[in-house]
């Protein structure tokens, strides 16, 4: 990459999750617990050009993300990519994968749905849609609207 093209600087250590949907950055930020009481060192560029049209991207310094931060970032980033930085190089790159279901990471929008009652059961739903994402409760089969809203 050229270096007029380098939107935010390069890190040392942590993680660049790149390709991430053009606005989607703040869902991201919110999935990783990011806000303004947090101490991490984060970078956030939104809309920048890139080979596929506009993408986000966050960088977080020192930190390698949860498997299950990962999962969630695939349900509003299904093109996202997880760079893992050692010493200003890209250690490890992975795309983000949603499984055939959604387990334990997605509150069930009915309130009677047998994964929101004091049962031990996790959430759990199909993919009936991958572009744009649509999910139905394996259990009552209610299709949450707004998927990135009820991320556990
Ligand atoms: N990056 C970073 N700090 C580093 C190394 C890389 O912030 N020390 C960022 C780059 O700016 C890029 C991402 O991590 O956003 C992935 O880096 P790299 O694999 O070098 O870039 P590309 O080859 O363009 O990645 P891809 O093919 O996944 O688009
Ligand atoms: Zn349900």
């Amino acid at each position: 990459m050229k270096a007029k093209e380098l939107k935010i600087p390069r890190i040392k250590d942590g993680t660049v999750i790149d390709h991430i949907t053009a606005g989607n950055a703040i869902k991201v930020l919110h999935i990783l617990g990011i806000s303004n009481t947090s101490s991490f060192v984060v970078s956030v560029a939104m809309n920048v050009k890139s080979k596929m049209g506009k993408k986000d991207i966050v960088k977080v310094e020192n930190r390698e993300l949860h498997p299950s931060e990962v999962d969630k970032i695939a349900l509003v980033a299904p093109r996202a990519t997880i760079n893992i930085i050692r010493d200003y190089e890209v250690a490890k790159k992975h795309r983000v994968k949603l499984g055939d279901e959604v387990v334990g990471l997605v509150k069930c929008s009915n309130p009677t749905c047998i994964s929101n009652s004091n049962e031990p059961v996790k959430s759990r739903f199909k993919i009936i849609g991958q572009d744009p994402l649509r999910i139905k409760c394996y259990y009552c089969e209610r299709e949450p609207e707004d998927i990135s809203e009820r991320i556990i």
